[in-house]
């Protein structure tokens, strides 16, 4: 029997999950700031609907499992792009455009498990749909640099590219069937790298069984300057003009990277990745892009979108939250329960109120009250209860006074102001 935690899936225990909450609490904040609404997606769908254009890299990653009847199949959420764009496509959702929508969930990849890369990961997301403007594009990079300054993360740099340049580039020497599995192969290689790996886009290509002639892609690839895009014939206005609406947004932490070209197929255009290089191997905290074919491709109107996620877990070992864990102000030890439920919600409508539920000696029940930090103990005894009182006990000062229970609130609040 093996009850332990299954490779690359972790819990959080209240250190942490309180950690992650401050920052998903601090990102919500941004996200809805900009008027992003929340969305919540279903945990698990038919396959198809990740297998159509979501790449290989996801693909072979899915968690994916049977009916009962044998008859469908299912996947795990990898992502959550798809499901916006499925819900949009079937006119679920008919908001004025652009929509703008966000979400929090757990996303499921099986991969190999290592420091900052699990099997079970958390991504915040957004999504802008109904745009095809520039600007959308230049909203939603302004919003992840917000989103991760919020949490205290400075030390980052977002590489941006255009796939469709990319792609309209391979085309001229790669056979059209190849260039979605080069695309692959040059962001297997950015990732590897990343990871310490040494390898190359002629060597992914090989393990593909493809073999085409790389040293134009590398020489593409090691361009620096958007403007260098001419000489291989190709038009970097809509990069150039994605730059001037960052810089006069005052995003400033980005540069021209040749070698993003995402690992999902479904992107059209401007994609996007943000890396913290402190976090080693899994420095991508968060990647995403321009998808304006996805929605159609499901079966809806054409529908220019642009969204991206980012990675919580690898975001949260690079941010500065402190965990806000709710410490008990009160301790309320019953030595009868008469008026018990009164009292306590009295208490708890304004502070954290902890029931004494040993049903051990007072003595012992108000060590306890010290061990986990109450300032007050309250102690409900028969005859105090009685005459409509209950002791009140400031363990701080070391005082105690008999308290209406009408006034106890009120008297608490008196203590904590003074
Ligand atoms: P993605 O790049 O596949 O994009 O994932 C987004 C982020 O999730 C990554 O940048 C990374 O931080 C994190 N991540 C990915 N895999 C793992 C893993 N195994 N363990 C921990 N964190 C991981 C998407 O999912 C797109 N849906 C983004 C998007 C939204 N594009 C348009 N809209």
């Amino acid at each position: 029997m093996d009850i332990n935690i299954p490779k690359g899936v972790r819990e959080r225990l209240p250190e942490r999950a309180y950690a992650l909450k401050e920052l998903m609490e601090r990102i919500r904040e941004r996200f809805e700031s900009y008027g992003y609404l929340l969305y919540i997606p279903p945990t698990y769908e038919h396959s198809d609907l990740f297998v159509l254009r979501s790449g290989e890299e996801i693909r072979e990653r899915m968690f994916v499992f049977r009916s009962k009847s044998g008859k469908k199949e299912y996947a795990l959420r990898p992502e959550v792009t798809a499901q916006i764009a499925r819900s949009v496509a079937l006119g679920k959702i008919s908001y004025p455009r652009p929509i703008r929508l966000y979400y929090f969930a757990n996303v499921f990849r099986y991969e190999e498990p290592q420091r900052g890369r699990y099997r079970e990961f958390r991504q915040a997301g957004v999504e802008l749909i109904g745009s095809s403007n520039i600007l959308a594009d230049a909203e939603t990079i302004a919003l992840l640099e917000d989103s991760v300054e919020s949490v205290g993360v400075s030390e980052y740099i977002i590489g941006i590219n255009d796939v469709a340049l990319v792609r309209e580039f391979l085309r001229r020497f790669v056979p059209e069937g190849y260039v979605q599995q080069v695309l692959t192969a040059i962001d297997r290689v950015r990732s590897l790298m990343r990871r310490g790996h040494e390898t190359t886009v002629a060597e992914e290509l090989r393990k593909r069984g493809i073999e085409i002639d790389v040293s134009k892609i590398e020489e593409f690839v090691s361009i620096k300057d958007p403007a260098e895009l001419t000489r291989f014939g190709l038009d970097p206005s809509r990069l150039l003009e994605l730059f001037e609406k960052l810089e006069d947004m005052g995003v400033k932490r980005y540069s021209f990277e040749p070698t993003i070209v995402r690992g999902l197929e479904y992107y059209t255009s401007i994609v996007y990745e943000m890396d913290v290089p402190k976090l080693g191997g899994a420095s991508q905290v968060a990647g995403g892009g321009r998808y304006d074919e996805l929605i159609s491709e499901f079966g809806g109107p054409k529908e220019p979108c642009v969204g991206f996620a980012i990675g919580l877990d690898r975001l949260l070992e690079a941010s500065k939250v402190s965990p806000r864990i709710p410490k008990p102000l009160v301790y309320v030890i019953p030595l009868t329960t008469k008026r018990l439920g009164e009292i306590l919600k009295a208490l708890r409508s304004e502070f954290v109120t902890v029931l004494d539920v040993s049903g051990r000696k007072l003595r012992k029940s108000l060590v306890r009250a010290i061990e986990q930090g109450a300032r007050f103990a309250i102690i409900v005894g028969e005859r105090e209860v009685k005459e409509g009182k209950v002791v009140l006990k400031d363990l701080n000062e070391r005082t105690q006074e008999v308290v209406r229970i009408e006034e106890l609130v009120g008297k608490i609040k008196e203590k904590l102001g003074s």
